[in-house]
């Protein structure tokens, strides 16, 4: 961004003064000159004003409340009509002589329209850089079983006993063999084991290790509980969503894993830790933990 332009304030004066930061002292400063009448660019090079001040929940040595402290000289800067923010911005040179200096400053573009924009962190959610298209979802499975699917669940049903009491030795092995519990059947325990199909759903639906979605041959489980998450976790959940293209939650296409995020795995020891299958995998940086990931082949 370049200008030659004399600078005009609202009441008329001729002249601009350029404060390089947006903390606090430099928020202060853009108000102490914008109010004596002169015409303040604020360049602040983070995406807005604040600085480190707004990190902080007490300062030293008063104990004050930062936020007390910081908050109406953001709303001040905010709407003072003699304050331009230039935010995401770089002083790159500063030629000139006292009285008349020329700036020259870098704005970073935001790919957002700023005068639009109401901090719903809507544009974060859907960031076209960090997340790739979306993409019309696979066609949803049938309801009802392939004609060896149905041999293969009779045959587990046959194995464990038509049986209220085999529905879980029943539902572990059919999700085993399928990575999920294919609704048909689920509906045929139903029926083989003489129990309403919400019996049969609230079993399935109370343990975790059943799922009612289909999920990968390899099931991938990051801990996101305290421990993990100061240890760094969520970088290795975030690493893990671009290199399968896949978020937290989801199955990859070729349903070779699925990714979750799971609250302690009971080994904060080892954190940041996370498991595939029945592996643990302890103390890893996010590059270790795709690594891993060779050695779950399709
Ligand atoms: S917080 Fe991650 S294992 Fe406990």
């Amino acid at each position: 961004m370049e200008t030659t332009e004399e600078a005009r304030t609202t009441d008329g004066k001729v002249g601009a003064v350029l404060v390089v930061g947006g903390g606090v002292a430099g928020m202060q400063a853009s108000l102490d000159l914008a109010e004596s009448g002169y015409k303040v660019y604020l360049v602040e090079k983070r995406p807005a004003i604040g600085g480190a001040m707004a990190q902080l929940d007490k300062t030293f040595p008063t104990n004050d409340c930062a936020m007390c402290t910081l908050a109406p000289r953001l709303v001040d800067c905010g709407k003072h009509p003699n304050i331009e923010k230039l935010t995401y911005s770089e002083l790159l040179a500063l030629d000139g002589t006292p009285g008349r200096f020329q700036a020259r400053i870098l704005k970073r573009a935001r790919s957002v329209v700023e005068g639009k924009c109401t901090g719903c962190g809507e544009c974060m959610a859907n960031c076209l850089v960090r997340n790739r298209a979306y993409l019309e979802p696979e066609e949803p499975e049938p309801l009802d079983l392939a004609p060896d699917q149905l041999a293969e669940v009779n045959r587990i049903i046959a194995e464990h006993g038509n049986r209220p009491s085999s529905i879980v030795p029943v539902l572990q092995d059919i999700n085993n063999k399928y990575h999920w519990l294919p609704p048909g059947a689920v509906g045929r325990i139903s029926e083989a084991v003489g129990l309403p199909l919400a019996r049969v759903l609230r079993i399935a639906t109370f343990y975790n290790m059943f799922s009612l979605q289909p999920r990968g041959k390899h099931l991938i489980r990051i801990c996101l509980g305290t421990a993990c998450h100061v240890k760094g976790a969520g970088r290795i959940v975030e690493r893990l969503e671009r290199e399968l293209d896949v978020k937290a939650g989801g199955t990859t296409r070729d349903r070779r894993f699925t990714l979750e995020a799971v609250r302690c795995l009971g080994c904060c020891g080892l954190a940041p830790v996370g498991t595939i299958n029945d592996d643990v995998h302890g103390k890893m940086t996010p590059a270790q933990f795709v690594k891993v990931l060779d050695n779950y082949p399709a």
